[in-house]
Formats: structure tokens, sequence, C-alpha cells
């Protein structure tokens, strides 16, 4: 028997200003995408905003259903918008931006487990890493190197 021990690396930022420029201007995008976010039934507004190699931004935010399962998280909302407009440009990070009505988010909020195995999906395609940065409306901001760090063991096709 082996026991293996699998980990990332968390890099955990005090504020959004510690971000590099590029970086705050990705975020910042994702905070003004969560404004469209229509979330009349969780009062939880997110917005995600998608960096393609190119420099373009695309957006996404949270759109909610009165049949619950039927709504989007923003980030699939986001990477799905971007592979139907781009489908050869591959994405190069995502941000994602947390909020809600009832509170302030003073945390990070990660990707959800579908969400996760959908931006994995375009890991897988494009061969290429997609970095996350995540935050609240207010505090610190998380960021990973990889999608694939916060899904480990996950199912691919190459099973298939
Ligand atoms: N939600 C997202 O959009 N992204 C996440 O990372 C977590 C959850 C949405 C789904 C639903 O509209 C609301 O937040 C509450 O779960």
């Amino acid at each position: 028997m082996q026991k293996r021990n699998v980990g990332f690396e968390l890099y955990v930022y005090d504020s959004l200003k510690e971000l590099s420029e590029e970086d705050q201007l990705l975020m910042n995008a994702a905070i003004n995408a969560r404004k469209n976010a229509y979330a009349p039934y969780s009062n939880f507004k997110v917005g995600a905003a998608v960096k393609m190699s190119s420099g373009e931004i695309v957006i996404g935010s949270n759109q909610e259903n009165a049949s619950y399962p039927s709504g989007l998280c923003a980030e699939r909302v986001a990477v799905f918008q971007a592979g139907a407009l781009y489908p050869e440009t591959p994405i190069t990070a995502i941000a994602i931006s947390a909020g809600s009505v009832n509170y302030k988010v003073n945390r990070p909020a990660a990707p959800c487990g579908n969400c996760r195995q959908s931006i994995a999906e375009y890991e897988q395609k494009q061969n290429g890493n997609i970095r996350l940065l995540m935050m609240g409306e207010i505090g610190q901001v998380y960021s990973c190197g990889s999608l694939a760090d916060i899904l480990p063991l996950g199912f691919d096709n190459s099973y298939l």
C-alpha cells in the first residue's frame, strides 16, 4: 500500500490591490458581470470573467430558473460563451466574483463541482492550464495555477 499526498499551491492575496494590473482588470470584469446575475431564488450573485489568449475577456453571470436545476452558474455561462464565440482560442484564466443580496460575502467562493468538471474539459481540449482567481465582495483573493488543482483524480476523455 502506498499513501500519496495530493496537494496544490493556493495563492492568497490580502486584497484585490495586491494582484497584477492584468488580474485586477479581469477580476473587475467579473465584479461588473455580477451585476447582471439573475438570482431571485438564492439571492447569491456570481460574476465570471474569462480571459482568452487573444486578450479578449468574455463574461458570464449566474442565471437561475423557477425550475432550480435549469439555472446555470456564472462560470459555465462564461466558459460556454467563450467556447461558442472563440472555439479555437485557448482560455488562460477565469476570475470569479461572488456576492449576496443578504450579506456581505467576505471570502472567496470556489467553483461548484459541475463547473470544475466543465472548466476541466477546456483545459483538456486546449491542452493548457486555466488559472483561477476567486473573490467575495470584499477581502482576500485566492488564486491557483490550474483548474486541475481543485479537481484531483478528475474524470476525462482519456477513459473513453
Ligand atoms: N453559483 C455560481 O454561479 N457559481 C458558483 O461558483 C457557486 C454557485 C450560483 C448558482 C446559483 O444560482 C447560486 O449561485 C446559488 O447556488
